[in-house]
């Protein structure tokens, strides 16, 4: 707690120094303390230049996901209010799904600089090296019937895709249900897992992996990253944070049942509809015309014989 006030004081104190003294006297504890928590802090990753006349200056903040920086100045009221940030983490996928069978609060994010098990749908495996991504996890619990589950899933794409467009300018867009892609590689995944009961939700896990700051050679070939793409570093705390904020405003939308809004704007993201796509569904591979999103989530393809479906989950392939 100390440690985020002195961090606070060095912040607001940005490009220049703040004596020992100020310091000491502002948060009421002994110089000796300070200089201990600096230490810490510098061990941390915290660049912090200190001189006998002047003080301390904070000189660069560590390009990790550090609870603390993450909760600096976080604008969202649920999401994000409880973080446990790892440096190495199987899944936090698993993470939250265990926390989230102990009670853990609505709202709680878990983060990590990397994952040795990264979990992907349909039992793939999610590449996550370290210190160049986002791997995170959401626990909610939606008062809404487990049928909707679905939407969920898709108003998580449509703040990926939106918090992308808005930090970079990247116009990307959503492949249903929940990929997100930057003109033909796909540069974040989402695995939704959800516990429930007949007619309630005990508890979703939204767990997201973004390739931020990844370089190509540590990615799958069909994969892209931000990096990649602008050539420049983005700032993930930056960028967590206004993603944490966009899912906030469409979560806070679709318990109150708005839900046509995210759908118009999945819609208008959407490289899926109005294409010629092949997806496998029920044991067999349907050919045919993706034609619109159904509000329950669902895909609706016009197959080549003339017959709709309500495609509820699978791969879809856009062909030509
Ligand atoms: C997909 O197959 O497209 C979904 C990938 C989901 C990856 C994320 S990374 C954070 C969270 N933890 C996991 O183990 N998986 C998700």
């Amino acid at each position: 707690m100390m440690e985020i006030k002195i961090i606070k004081l060095l912040k607001e104190n940005k490009n220049s120094f703040i004596s020992g003294e100020e310091i000491s006297r502002k948060l009421n504890v002994s110089r000796t303390a300070i200089w201990k928590h600096i230490t810490h802090l510098r061990q941390c990753g915290y660049e912090i230049s200190a001189t006998p006349h002047n003080g301390y200056c904070l000189e660069k903040v560590p390009d990790k996901l550090l609870a603390d920086e993450i909760s600096y100045e976080l604008k969202t009221k649920i999401l994000g209010k409880k973080i446990y940030a790892y440096n190495s983490a199987e899944s936090t996928n698993v993470i939250a799904y265990n926390l989230a069978e102990q009670s853990e609060a609505e709202g709680t994010l878990i983060v990590a600089e990397k994952q040795t098990k990264g979990k992907g749908r349909m039992g793939r495996h999610w590449v996550s090296p370290v210190g160049c991504g986002i791997y995170m996890s959401l626990i909610l619990k939606p008062k809404i019937s487990p049928v909707e589950a679905g939407k969920i899933t898709l108003m998580s794409s449509v703040a990926v895709a939106k918090t992308i467009r808005n930090i970079t300018g990247i116009a990307a867009v959503i492949k249903w249900p929940n990929d997100v892609y930057i003109g033909k590689a796909k540069v974040c995944g989402i695995l939704t897992e959800m516990s429930a009961e007949m007619d309630m939700i005990n508890f979703i896990i939204m767990g997201i992996g973004i390739n931020i700051n990844t370089p190509q050679s540590s990615l799958p070939d069909i994969a892209t990253s931000l990096f990649i793409e602008t050539r420049q570093k983005v700032n993930r705390i930056v960028f967590l944070q206004a993603m944490l904020w966009e899912i906030e405003t469409y979560y806070n939308k679709l318990v109150k049942g708005c839900f046509s809004d995210i759908i118009n704007d999945w819609r208008d993201l959407s490289m899926t509809l109005g294409k010629r796509i092949k997806v496998e569904w029920r044991g067999q591979m349907i050919h045919g015309q993706a034609m619109d999103i159904a509000d329950s989530g669902a895909l609706i393809v016009r197959d080549d014989f003339g017959f709709s479906h309500h495609i509820l989950s699978g791969d879809v392939s856009v062909i030509r």
